[in-house]
């Protein structure tokens, strides 16, 4: 909502959306760049982007071959703006300029390695090394480019991982420079931005709070606004820059304990509130709400359903009671960027997630404009940094996210006894956990193997269909070939089985200084062991800046050591195995 674009008349940039979630960053990297980008559909006409000094074609989880996958007016092609096509856009371009695009059957997701040809010779690689990593996510391939192109980019398995056509200032690379494991993206986007397009700078990515604070009292005019904390940094900022913008009398909140918490997170959270001063923010104890919803429930939508569903009946009856619909109140959250795009909030990005703050209630108080999101713009690295100029504690700042629907959504549940399944590659589990591949949501099988090789992991990723994630056992109680799945719900004390687990990891990881070195740490609690101790552990932590992609993150070998100790010690806990999927193919929550 703070968006300055209000003050810039014909933007320089504008990206074409063919449906990628990852459209809007491209937007983002071009301003923080100092250039202000717009993002509008793919097939805007050409004659509605004339003045454009550069046009990007975006990825998308497409085909070219697809009936009524997204395209372009080929016009755009010629008249005058320079265009990068990335990914999607790069087959796009190469399809509609007579160039030969291969549907690709199994896909490149993860890291890889570019070789330029001389990088001084072409505009968008001048400064860069011959080689550098990058990073893919793609089926389909180039395989001929169009006439007057040439190839400038090409890694072991990729042909034409980036080609040009410098006369008519034409681009396409196959990674995506847009992303932090493409370390010297942002230098390619800046040459493409000034070298190739000439744009001048016309944005200030800093400065944002007053902005933010104009936005809240225009948005909320002489309303007041209630807020749903969770005690993550999202909310909290949310909360505390409505508190700047409205004054203290204007602003409350309320904690609702879903019984689905971490060990003292109640506590808390209460700690937090008291110490910005905002004293009107309660406490709501609606465990046995959620917990009767929840039992027998196996499904993970259904499960993730419920849960959005508790929650807008436990607000509901808060607003009720407290007489929040008068019209004098509205509802503030702290909903951020990804939030909106993983739920498909733009134009067209496939629906990654189901998050609980977007179901049909929510959606009503937003169409009826009874909602203030004062971080929906910005990322999470955005987000600490504007908590740290608001003065809010590095404590605070540095927690991990953590989901709304909580613990249920790292306690797998199963509704059948299933046994493992020797393969020549390792044990299938009988389990199954959330994946995305090529900006799709899979729902997929794990795969595991009895060492921690992160290189294997993504090699089997990549080579077998039918599983999105790979695990290494660090330890067990039994061999993985007689380890069983039993049927299982979300019970009060599997949920507290976990809530243990997760506390005892937490203890050690936050002890050894390795919890402030990764963005998340899931601890899941997974249906597998033996009859006397039928639950395992897997261990997740990632590496990340936004949440939308992820590296598994290494461990040192003591701090893995002491966890297991610490885990197996519990005789409900068969094994403990660690998560070596990068994002993507692997989601960071396991559903
Ligand atoms: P995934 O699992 O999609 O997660 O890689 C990306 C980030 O989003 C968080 N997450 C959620 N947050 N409600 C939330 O508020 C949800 O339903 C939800 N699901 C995932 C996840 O913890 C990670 O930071």
């Amino acid at each position: 909502m703070t968006d300055q674009a209000t003050s810039v008349a014909t933007p320089q940039i504008t990206v074409l959306d063919t449906g990628g979630q990852y459209c809007h960053l491209i937007a983002r990297k071009v301003r923080e760049l100092g250039v202000y980008a717009e993002v509008r559909p793919s097939e805007t006409p050409a004659s509605e982007l004339t003045g454009r000094r550069g046009l990007i074609i975006s990825g998308g989880p497409s085909s070219v071959y697809d009936a009524g996958s997204p395209t372009v007016d080929p016009a755009i092609f010629s008249d005058g703006a320079a265009v990068l096509g990335i990914c999607y856009g790069l087959h796009l371009m190469a399809h509609l300029l007579g160039g030969t695009v291969l549907k690709g059957e199994k896909g490149e997701f993860g890291l890889a390695t570019l070789d330029v040809d001389s990088p001084s010779s072409n505009l968008l690689f001048q400064g860069l090394p011959p080689r550098q990593q990058i990073w893919m996510n793609h089926r389909d391939v180039v395989t001929g480019t169009p006439a007057g192109f040439s190839v400038i980019g090409a890694t072991g398995s990729c042909v034409v991982a980036a080609m040009a056509e410098p006369e008519r200032r034409l681009y396409g690379v196959q990674f995506h420079p847009e992303v932090i494991h493409t370390p010297r993206g942002m230098e390619l986007l800046s040459n493409y931005l000034f070298a190739i397009c000439g744009c001048q700078r016309d944005w200030d990515p800093t400065h944002r709070i007053p902005a933010i604070e104009e936005d809240i009292r225009r948005v909320v005019r002489d309303r007041n606004v209630f807020f749903f904390v969770s005690g993550g940094v999202d909310s909290t900022v949310a909360y505390t820059i409505c508190l700047r913008a409205l004054g203290r009398d204007r602003v409350c909140g309320v904690y609702v304990d879903t019984g689905l918490m971490r060990e003292g997170e109640t506590e808390f959270v209460r700690a937090t509130f008291d110490s910005l001063g905002a004293g009107n923010v309660e406490i709501e104890h609606a465990q046995n709400r959620f917990l009767g919803a929840l039992a027998g429930v196996t499904d993970p939508e259904r499960k993730r359903h419920i849960i959005g569903e508790e929650f807008l009946l436990v607000q509901e009856r808060i607003i009720e009671s407290r007489g929040l619909l008068d019209g004098h109140w509205i509802l503030g959250q702290g909903t951020i960027y990804p939030d909106t795009i993983e739920s498909g909030g733009t134009e067209k990005a496939e629906t990654i997630k189901t998050h609980h703050n977007r179901v049909a209630g929510v959606q009503k108080l937003i169409q009826a404009g009874r909602i203030v999101e004062p971080l929906s713009w910005f990322y999470k690295d955005e987000v600490r940094q504007i908590g740290a100029e608001l003065g809010l504690p590095k404590e605070l700042l540095e927690r991990h996210p953590f989901p709304g629907p909580g613990l249920a959504i790292r306690c797998l549940c199963s509704e059948t006894e299933a046994p493992t399944v020797h393969t020549p590659d390792g044990y299938l589990l009988p389990l199954r956990s959330v994946g995305v591949k090529g900006d799709s949501r899979s729902y997929a099988a794990v795969l595991a193997i009895d060492c921690k090789d992160f290189e294997l992991a993504t090699e089997l990723t990549n080579r077998l269909h039918g599983i999105n994630r790979v695990v290494g056992l660090v330890r067990g109680k039994a061999p993985l070939k007689d380890l069983k799945s039993q049927p299982c719900s979300l019970s009060p004390q599997r949920l507290s089985r976990l809530r243990r687990a997760d506390a005892i990891v937490r203890r050690i990881s936050q002890n050894s200084g390795f919890e402030s070195k990764i963005w998340q740490f899931p601890v899941v609690l997974v249906p597998l062991g033996l009859q006397n101790a039928p639950d395992s552990v897997v261990l997740r932590p990632v590496e990340s800046v936004d949440g939308m992609t992820a590296q598994a993150a290494t461990m040192p070998a003591a701090v893995l050591d002491s966890i297991a100790d610490g885990l197996l010690v519990e005789p409900d806990i068969c094994c403990v195995f660690y998560d070596l999927t990068h994002k993507p193919p692997g989601t960071i929550e396991w559903e």
